[in-house]
């Protein structure tokens, strides 16, 4: 969507608070032994409680509240009974709707003690993400935001999951302009004034391709690697990005 009035951007705002907070609710539940179901669970609970509904179920059929995906899972990760260990990566991304406005965030959260080299990726993941909205705002090519965490994946020996893009959101889960590659890319649009869009590279360790797997939803990485996400809902003003899933 695009904003033009302030009410607007409160209702986004709006949603957005309560998917951050969920996130942040089911992170800090989080704990080894737990299934992804009982961590799904919470997250259901919390939204229900905050009046919103979760949007993959509502925009996809989607067979859980959230997305969970653990280790090799890189997105789409179905709740179940999959049991969480310490050291894992666990991502959580959570998007819901609330008086006809959507919000998307997601982050991989590390389950304990986790490899420094692991440790690492989930910063730089952070970092990338962080990098790409730096290139957010009125009027700017859409393709600085690949450009830029490209450039950055580069030189730390990362490399980007391309086929994953990020989106425009607001008045749907996925909506124009539709794929914004967070890779390098030829793409030649710009950025309209109060577009909103998320922004979420998955930086891995040599991952160039989500792949399905059977069960028609889940996303494997190829080659294999370690892959990270991090993913805010922002909104494109002429003095840079709001971050609208922010937590508080
Ligand atoms: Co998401
Ligand atoms: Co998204």
């Amino acid at each position: 969507m695009t904003i033009t009035k302030e009410d607007e951007l409160e209702g986004l705002k709006a949603i957005g608070r309560i998917v951050a907070n969920t996130m942040q609710a089911m992170a800090k539940a989080m704990e080894p032994g737990m299934t992804t179901q009982e961590l799904d669970d919470i997250g259901r609970a919390y939204l229900a409680r905050e009046g919103a509904t979760p949007a993959p179920e509502a925009s996809y059929n989607f067979p859980g509240a959230a997305c969970i995906s653990v280790n090799e899972e890189i997105a789409h990760g179905i709740p179940g009974p999959r049991v969480i260990k310490a050291g894992d990566l666990v991502n959580i991304d959570v998007s819901a709707a609330k008086l006809g406005y959507f919000a998307d965030t997601g982050a991989t959260f590390r389950m304990g003690t986790v490899s420094p080299a692991l440790d690492q990726l989930c910063r730089d993941g952070k970092r990338a993400m962080q990098i790409g909205i730096a290139e957010v705002g009125a009027n700017k090519p859409l393709n600085g935001i690949g450009k830029a965490i490209g450039h950055f994946a580069a030189k730390r020996g990362y490399t980007l999951i391309q086929n994953l893009a990020s989106h425009g959101v607001g008045r749907a889960l996925h909506e124009y302009p539709e794929e914004i590659a967070t890779w390098p890319n030829r793409d030649k649009r710009r950025i309209s004034k109060g577009l909103v869009l998320t922004v979420e590279p998955f930086l891995s360790t040599g991952g160039l391709w989500a792949d399905q797997g059977d069960d028609g939803w889940t996303l494997y990485s190829a080659p294999q690697a370690h892959v990270v996400q991090y993913e805010h809902t922002v909104v494109a003003t002429e003095r840079g990005a709001i971050i609208v899933t922010q937590a508080g």
